[in-house]
């Protein structure tokens, strides 16, 4: 499948504008300083961009951050200016004429952004073989990648080298298409579904059994969009299936248990992350606004204070009382069916 992905970007698609479905175009609102960020990027750049979602964690200052599948470069780009002159992005992707138009404009958005010295470099390579790449154990603080891993034959390699590149208390934070059934075998072998991002895409459920395996204990939804697909060709081909894109994000930390269990723990955020002042999202189900106690199950307490965001919140409590599960965790289809802003049908707490 690699050779035909590389066709499909390399020489297929000249612009977003060429795809076939909204698969890889991103439908999110956006907050005004990441339309700030992105008014600055090359419309060469901007233009070849295949996205499916948002790949903006909160609390980028100074963070050496991973891109896998890296395309033109437009979100490590926009990333390159989230974490600051003294950050660092690298952007990885294994076709030539993405890469060459992400190369290419390294020197003028480092005098765009006012830089003495670039922060982000590409590197050729496949998501699957970081090895490769000679990238080191627990050497980034954040991963992200955009509408790429549903395109991988390897998911597991990839997942297992992103938790192994990641630093403990790091977080692979990342866009992708999933699926509401398990995709049948010859729809996967279709170029065109395959490269429009859709038949490569996981059945979500078994996303997050793979995500599990490879040492991501608790993934965390963060935000999902059916995936309408305007073509009749495509949808008599893809029949009943329905796809999403969705936003996960997943910690990096040892030992989380594997349903969310009552500590009687809570939180207070103090509203110090930059953009985020009066509120705090860490996933779909936790909201958390400035100064007001919320109770937390000890899963999310870890994820607060193990990472990054531990100076931006007050811990109260301990886990060394057990009060049962924290509520009711389902394992019904997470993503909202009907739009994008709809009401949540189903999912736990987490
Ligand atoms: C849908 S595009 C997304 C590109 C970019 N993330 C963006 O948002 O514009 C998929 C990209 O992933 C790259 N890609 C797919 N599979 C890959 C793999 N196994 N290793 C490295 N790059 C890969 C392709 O070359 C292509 O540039």
């Amino acid at each position: 499948m690699f050779d035909e992905v590389k066709e499909y970007y390399g020489k297929v698609l000249q612009s977003s504008g060429d795809l076939k479905t909204d698969a890889c175009c991103t439908d999110t609102d956006m907050p005004d300083h990441i339309k700030q960020a992105m008014s600055k990027v090359h419309t060469e750049v901007a233009s070849r961009y295949y996205g499916c979602g948002l790949v903006r964690p909160q609390q980028l200052e100074g963070m050496r951050i991973l891109d896998l599948g890296s395309g033109s470069g437009r979100d490590c780009y926009i990333l390159s200016q989230l974490v600051g002159e003294h950050g660092f992005v690298l952007g990885v992707d294994m076709t030539d004429e993405q890469l060459e138009v992400a190369n290419k404009y390294i020197d003028y958005h480092t005098e765009v952004f006012g830089y003495k010295t670039p922060n982000i470099a590409f590197k050729k390579g496949y998501i699957e073989k970081l090895d490769e790449l000679d990238l080191e154990d627990n050497s980034f603080d954040i991963i992200v990648s955009n509408c790429v891993i549903n395109l991988s034959p390897d998911k597991e390699s990839v997942l297992r080298e992103a938790c192994r590149v990641l630093k403990p208390g790091g977080e692979l934070y990342f866009s992708d298409v999933y699926s509401d059934r398990r995709v049948p075998e010859h729809l996967v072998k279709d170029p065109v579904l395959y490269g429009e991002c859709l038949s490569g895409a996981l059945y979500w459920n078994d996303f997050n059994t793979l995500a599990k395996q490879c040492g991501f204990l608790d993934p965390r939804l963060v935000e999902d969009r059916p995936l309408i697909i305007d073509n009749p060709q495509i949808e008599t081909l893809i029949g009943h299936i329905n796809f999403y894109s969705a936003t996960y994000r997943l910690f990096k930390l040892e030992g989380l248990e594997s349903a969310c269990e009552d500590y009687g723990q809570a939180v207070v955020y103090k509203g110090t992350i930059a953009h985020h002042e009066e509120l705090f999202t860490l996933d779909k189900h936790h909201d958390i606004e400035k100064g007001r106690h919320f109770p937390v199950c000890g899963n999310t307490w870890r994820m607060l204070q193990e990472t990054r965001f531990h100076e931006h919140f007050e811990f109260y409590g301990d886990m060394n009382k057990h009060f049962g599960i924290f509520s009711g965790c389902g394992t019904a289809l997470p993503f909202d069916e009907g739009n994008s802003t709809g009401d949540n049908n189903g999912g736990g707490c987490c």
